[in-house]
């Protein structure tokens, strides 16, 4: 069946209609082909809703059974991949159902008793993206756990941490690999609370108003694994904040991962070489020989764009659409099937990286000193050691790393005759807090990147994620 051949056309909905949709009406109408996978959703909705139809006595105990067995084989048909989807039927509530028709007959009419497509598709798209953010929430674990492995094997590899990707600070690669974790910890906890504030049903909303059958909502929410019912019938047909949320929390984490993607591509870079990736990881030029490159990161770099996008196009679809529902509501599936997956493949792709990457401890340590890393702690030596105000012990650092400069050599390298020739109050105790293993190592505060601090971090971090697996 197709465009016109649908004729008065449509048995669903053709009641009214002398003659089936034009060809473009149809192109521009039809979801399916996007909707398709919703197929699962659907059939646990209407198997929700038949079982409530039949406890509350508005459908008989026998057109339920009728209508359940015939759903289940509907879903054995889809599972098998031999589902006769029609564009000709629009969307995929109305495949199944005229499907259901076909297979059981007059009793498939009783499913979409006190129910319309528009709480229908809700329903359908809220369990969708429930279940995505369950699965995106375990993959994150999963990155995260790959990070926390790597913090406590480094916890004491220094390299250089940057401030405008500058040399700053001497670092341990476990704290770095720690910032993440947190990172992500926040990222799980926006999705988690976008699925628990998401999860309330919309079924039983009906077209707008709610229905005058006697329904039970909080039954098919129940079954539904729903903490209740939405609470007004419009904003339940029309809301779709559950997907923008999701989207949001979605784009951030896409922001975070792109962070380390463009991190992984400068430390694959030959002049840092702190990290190589695999050949699983990485392909090669087709004319250039030697060159590694580290695609994967890359990609990972870029997809955020697509996400935020589809943030964006959401945004833009449901901007001033009047309650309650309206077809542009259709356009939401694309961009959310498109970032969760998107998303997916990015949080998988990074903990295949983080678990594949070798750490090159020489060339990290050779980093970490250069461009005199440690002057801080020879400003906080003058503090705590000869009592200055730490503007004045700023100042003089600034001088001994002009005359280190002076001298072609870095800060830590200057003897202590070149360093008393700043400041005479400069003692042979200063030259022990000049490298890279005492600075990292004093830097104990809380959070700090201590490699004592690091194990205890690590060992707090894999602790808590194992008890929560
Ligand atoms: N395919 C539609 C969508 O995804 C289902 C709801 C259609 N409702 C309607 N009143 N035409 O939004």
């Amino acid at each position: 069946m197709s465009g016109k051949d649908a004729q008065a056309g449509n048995a669903l909905w053709g009641g009214r209609f002398a003659s089936g949709p034009g060809a473009i009406m149809e192109e521009i109408n039809a979801s399916i082909d996007v909707d398709k996978r919703l197929a699962d959703q659907d059939i646990a909705g209407s198997l929700a809703h038949v079982a409530m139809l039949a406890a509350t006595g508005i459908v008989s105990e026998a057109d339920a059974e009728a209508i359940t067995g015939g759903l289940h084989k509907v879903k054995a048909e889809i599972d098998a991949g031999d589902f006769p989807f029609s564009r000709a039927l629009e969307d995929i509530h109305m495949n199944i159902e005229s499907r259901l028709k076909d297979l059981i007959g007059e009793p498939a009419g009783r499913l979409h008793t006190a129910r319309s497509r528009n709480d229908q598709v809700a329903t359908d798209f809220k369990l969708w993206v429930r279940d995505a953010l369950d699965a995106l929430d375990a993959e994150l674990a999963d990155l995260q756990a790959a990070f926390v492995d790597r913090a406590a094997e480094h916890a004491d590899t220094v390299m250089p941490g940057f401030t405008h990707l500058q040399s700053a600070q001497p670092v341990t690669f476990g704290h770095h690999c720690l910032a993440y974790v947190e990172m992500l910890a926040r990222d799980r906890g926006r999705l988690r609370d976008a699925r628990r504030r998401m999860n309330e049903s919309p079924l039983g909303a009906a077209a707008l108003a709610g229905t005058a059958f006697p329904i039970d909502r909080e039954m098919t929410a129940a079954a539904l694994g729903f903490d209740g019912p939405m609470h007004n019938s419009l904003d339940a047909v029309s809301a779709r904040d559950f997907a923008l949320e999701a989207l949001a929390a979605a784009a951030i984490c896409a922001t975070h991962l792109s962070r380390f993607a463009e991190e992984l591509v400068i430390w694959c870079s030959a002049p840092f070489g702190f990290v190589s990736l695999s050949d699983e990881y990485t392909t090669g030029s087709s004319i250039m020989p030697q060159k590694k490159n580290p695609d994967a990161a890359e990609l990972v770099r870029a997809k955020v764009g697509r996400i935020v996008g589809d943030l964006n196009t959401l945004l833009i679809v449901m901007k001033g659409v009047p309650l309650a529902y309206s077809k542009d509501m259709q356009e939401d599936k694309p961009p959310v099937f498109d970032a969760m997956a998107a998303l997916s493949l990015c949080v998988r792709a990074s903990a295949g990286m983080v678990r594949d990457l070798t750490v090159k401890k020489d060339a990290m340590r050779a980093l970490a000193s250069k461009g005199h890393t440690t002057a801080t702690d020879l400003a906080d030596w003058l503090v705590r050691e000869a009592g200055l105000p730490f503007r004045d012990a700023h100042h003089i650092t600034g001088a001994a790393v002009k005359a280190a400069e002076g001298l072609g050599k870095e800060i830590a390298d200057m003897n202590l005759a070149e360093l008393k020739a700043v400041d005479p109050r400069i003692e042979a105790s200063a030259l022990d807090v000049l490298t890279v293993d005492r600075s990292v190592a004093s830097r104990m505060s809380l959070g700090g990147t201590a490699p004592d601090r690091v194990r205890e971090e690590a060992g707090r971090w894999k602790a808590l994620l194992e008890a929560t697996a």
